[in-house]
């Protein structure tokens, strides 16, 4: 797609939708492969919101018996909407038993870690077998928290990204597209 022909809001496309789906298809092939010796379906644990169209696409690439559920948590604060206030809070727990199961994370972007710290050891509390994480996408940074990725969709650069189910104040979320949004043409639309 041409720049011109882009949102208002937003400056340039990080990653196609070509791009996002064939890279799906390896992650799904490759969790596929790692799986397959599980004795019980594997929990997709999607962390909402962002996640859930990345979930519900890897999901359907994956061949593997698994099923879905989810859990919100909340890192930021109401008005640094761009900043990472390091405190983690739970607003929906998931619904299935996770005893004994293999639990894979599946969460939109990592920026600072620490939501994504927070559920992994949250879940190894609860005596599941395994817990690993399926990212889309992680900043070239580096992360405050302490994090191992176990499967990563793409490396972005250190910009404020929307589309594919990330948002800004729960805009641009449905963009079939990555893209990094212009924060500071919102930033003056705000003010
Ligand atoms: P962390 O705890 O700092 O790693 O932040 C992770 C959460 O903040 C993600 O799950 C997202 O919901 C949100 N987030 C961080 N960076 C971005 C971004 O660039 N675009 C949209 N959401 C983001
Ligand atoms: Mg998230």
């Amino acid at each position: 797609m041409n720049n011109n022909a882009l949102p208002r809001g937003i400056k340039r496309i990080l990653f196609s939708r070509d791009e996002i789906s064939n890279r799906i298809k390896e992650l799904a092939h490759q969790i596929d492969e790692d799986f397959k010796d599980a004795k019980e379906p594997i929990i997709l644990v999607g962390v909402l919101k962002g996640s859930f169209i990345f979930l519900s696409d890897l999901s359907r690439e994956l061949t593997i018996p698994h099923i879905i559920d989810f859990i919100a948590v909340s890192s930021y604060g109401k008005k640094k909407t761009t900043k990472s206030s390091g405190s983690v809070r739970m607003i929906m727990d998931t619904r299935e038993d996770q005893q004994n199961r293999d639990v894979l994370i599946v969460e939109d972007i990592l920026d600072s870690g620490y939501t994504l710290e927070y559920i992994n050891k949250m879940f190894i509390a609860r005596g599941t077998h395994s817990v690993k994480n399926v990212v889309l996408l992680t900043k070239e940074i580096k992360h405050e928290a302490d994090v191992k990725l176990d499967y990563l969709g793409f490396s972005s650069p250190d910009v404020w990204a929307v589309g594919y189910g990330l948002d800004y104040r729960e805009r641009f979320r449905t963009l079939p597209y990555i893209a990094e949004l212009d924060i500071d043409l919102i930033h003056k639309e705000e003010n």
